[in-house]
């Protein structure tokens, strides 16, 4: 310990050289005992570390102070902080705001888009005023991990046993460290700004894509934590050690669980926005209530017309034919989950809500919307604390390719069905289908389905929209239908 402390000294040096005056930091605690630890239930304090701050211990690739042995007892590589700086996007959400795209976009909307809630509440996290926040950091890694000054504080002390001790949930109650380990609450962060959520008023609205917001691409858990990229070993990486620490097993399909999760929780999403906008309930004064066309298909209102008979035609309207309906990628995904079919009825009282008369009938809508947010609270709970094996996962590539020959896929359901191949076959390894794999190549090629061109630039998005956007409106289901077959014998 007296070694480790001495070791310590010259980072601590570094972080008070960094940190903005004021910071109480791990040497200036080390006088709280362990005992003092284990029992304090002191009230959380909200602050904001900077980034900079977790950077001086969690950089132990390019700058170590820590010896091996005691890197190797610690629950994480402590590397951390080399692929956020590198590559994850997050850390420019900001400077998304204050370039050109992000400037225009408020100059048409009649807001300053770096200083306004609307903008803020997905820009930059946490987004309020917060002691110690700095929106130009864009969404930081308390912005995440809890900006709570109690565990960052708390965590950071070598060989701690009484820190050590704690499992997730009394590290989150007691300390305010977020307990993304639980994949439905990793779910439920990442579509919060991904997707929407209104309690937060994480909301896009017509008017904002209409002023030049990009439009979101379809979500898929899996996808998304590979492609921030992940800076945080998967279970099946950790060592045995690591994993008793955190109370978690190996888990072979962890990818295949963040991708059913992430589809409930992207329905889920989606669900309570439209009823937080239907029942003008909205937390957010002066956005749009209904209907707001963000909440519908955007594909439905904005593709290019044709002559001749169109595979939406071909497919047939779910409910009324010609009026709007609402997005189906969420929905598609989330109905393969373990007991999916329970939602069956509720989504499609929600769509027949949506689709009674133009614009739906906001009342209606609101309260089935409600039922569907339900449905897959329930169903993340089960598939949080099922196991998923392999004939499951055997399984899993029959319904999708059901599920795809059942209704042709538009092209969000379709890159949300091919991730979801993409994600098993590299889970099954050896044990897929031989014909699956070529399906997902291709798959994975027409549908292009990285989000990163380059994956370690940490650039902004902006070049790669025209290409995404182009890919989109050049969709034809006709070769994918043909890949899915492949993927198990049609019924
Ligand atoms: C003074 C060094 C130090 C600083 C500064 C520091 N950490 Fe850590 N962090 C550690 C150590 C040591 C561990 C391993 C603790 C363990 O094994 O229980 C750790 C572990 C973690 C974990 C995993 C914890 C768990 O129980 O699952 C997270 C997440 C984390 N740190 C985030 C951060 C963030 C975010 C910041 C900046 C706000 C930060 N750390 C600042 C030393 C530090
Ligand atoms: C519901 C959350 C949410 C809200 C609210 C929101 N955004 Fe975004 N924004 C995002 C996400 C997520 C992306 C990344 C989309 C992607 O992956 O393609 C993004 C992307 C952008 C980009 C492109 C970034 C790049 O790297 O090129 C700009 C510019 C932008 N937003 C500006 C704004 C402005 C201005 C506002 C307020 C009027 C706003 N956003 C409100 C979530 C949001
Ligand atoms: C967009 C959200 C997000 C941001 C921003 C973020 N993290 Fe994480 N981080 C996660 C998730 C999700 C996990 C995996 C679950 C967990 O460990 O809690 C994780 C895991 C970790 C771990 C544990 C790694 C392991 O292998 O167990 C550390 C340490 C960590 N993050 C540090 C940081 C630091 C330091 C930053 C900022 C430089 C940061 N995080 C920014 C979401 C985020
Ligand atoms: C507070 C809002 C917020 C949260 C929470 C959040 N993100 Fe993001 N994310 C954004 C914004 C905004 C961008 C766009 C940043 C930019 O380019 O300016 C983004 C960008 C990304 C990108 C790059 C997207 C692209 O089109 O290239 C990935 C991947 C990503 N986030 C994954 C995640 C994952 C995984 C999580 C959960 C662990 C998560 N995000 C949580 C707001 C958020
Ligand atoms: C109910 C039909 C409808 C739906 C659904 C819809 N829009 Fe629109 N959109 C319109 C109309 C009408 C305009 C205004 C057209 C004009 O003035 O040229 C528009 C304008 C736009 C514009 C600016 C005009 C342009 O040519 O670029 C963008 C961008 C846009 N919408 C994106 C979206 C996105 C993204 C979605 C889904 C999240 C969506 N829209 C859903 C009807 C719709």
């Amino acid at each position: 310990m007296i070694r480790s402390n001495l070791r310590q000294r010259s980072s601590l040096a570094a972080l008070l050289a960094l940190a903005a005056a004021g910071f109480v930091l791990g040497g200036a605690r080390s006088s709280v005992g362990v005992a003092e630890l284990s029992t304090r239930a002191e009230p959380l304090k909200p602050f904001v570390y900077r980034a900079s701050h977790c950077a001086a211990c969690h950089n132990q690739d390019r700058a170590a102070t820590y010896y091996p042995d005691e890197r190797a007892s610690m629950i994480c590589r402590m590397n951390e902080w080399a692929t956020f700086d590198a590559s994850d996007r997050h850390a420019l959400a900001h400077a998304a705001l204050t370039s050109e795209r992000g400037r225009v976009i408020g100059e048409r909307l009649g807001l300053d888009a770096a200083t306004a809630p609307a903008c803020l509440s997905c820009h930059a996290a946490p987004s309020t005023s917060l002691p110690g926040v700095r929106w130009s950091e864009g969404i930081t890694c308390v912005g995440c991990h809890g900006a709570y000054a109690n565990w960052v504080e708390a965590h950071a002390r070598v060989d701690d046993p009484a820190w050590r001790g704690l499992d997730r949930a009394a590290k989150e109650r007691d300390f305010g460290m977020a307990d993304l380990w639980s994949v439905g609450r990793r779910a439920a962060l990442c579509v919060s700004c991904h997707v929407g959520d209104p309690s937060q008023g994480r909301v896009l609205t017509h008017a904002m894509y209409a002023a030049g917001h990009p439009p979101l691409p379809a979500f898929d858990l899996s996808r998304y934590a590979q492609d921030e990229p992940r800076h945080w070993e998967r279970l099946s990486e950790k060592s045995a050690q690591r994993r008793e620490r955190l109370g978690l097993p190996a888990d072979p399909f962890e990818s295949t669980r963040e991708s059913l999760v992430g589809s409930l929780a992207a329905l889920k999403a989606m669900a309570e926005l439209a009823a937080a906008q239907a029942s003008g309930t909205l937390a957010t004064a002066g956005q749009e209530t209904w209907p707001d066309f963000a909440r519908f298909d955007c594909t439905a209102c904005h593709h290019g017309l044709r002559g001749s008979s169109t595979w939406r035609q071909e497919r047939g309207y779910r409910h009324a034919a010609g009026r709007p309906p609402l997005p189906e990628w969420p929905g598609v995904a989330a109905m393969l989950s373990p007991g999916g079919e329970a939602l069956g009825e509720p989504l499609d009282a929600w769509h027949a809500a949506a689709t009674v008369r133009p614009f739906g009938d906001p009342q209606a809508i609101a309260t089935t919307a409600r039922q569907v947010a339900a449905a897959c609270d329930r169903l993340i709970e089960r598939l949080e604390a099922e196991p998923i094996d392999r004939s499951a996962a055997r399984a899993l590539l029959t319904r999708i390719a059901q599920a795809a020959h059942q209704r042709i896929p538009d092209y969000d359901s379709a890159r949300t069905l091919a991730q979801m191949v993409h994600t098993v076959i590299v889970e099954l390894g050896q044990d897929a289908p031989p014909t699956a794999l070529s399906a997902r190549a291709e798959l994975d090629r027409i549908l292009g389905l990285s989000l990163r061109s380059e994956p370690t630039q940490k650039t902004l998005i902006g070049p790669d929209y025209a290409p995404r956007l182009e890919r989109a409106a050049e969709y034809d289901p006709s070769r994918i239908l043909q890949l899915f077959s492949q993927l198990a014998p049609a019924p």
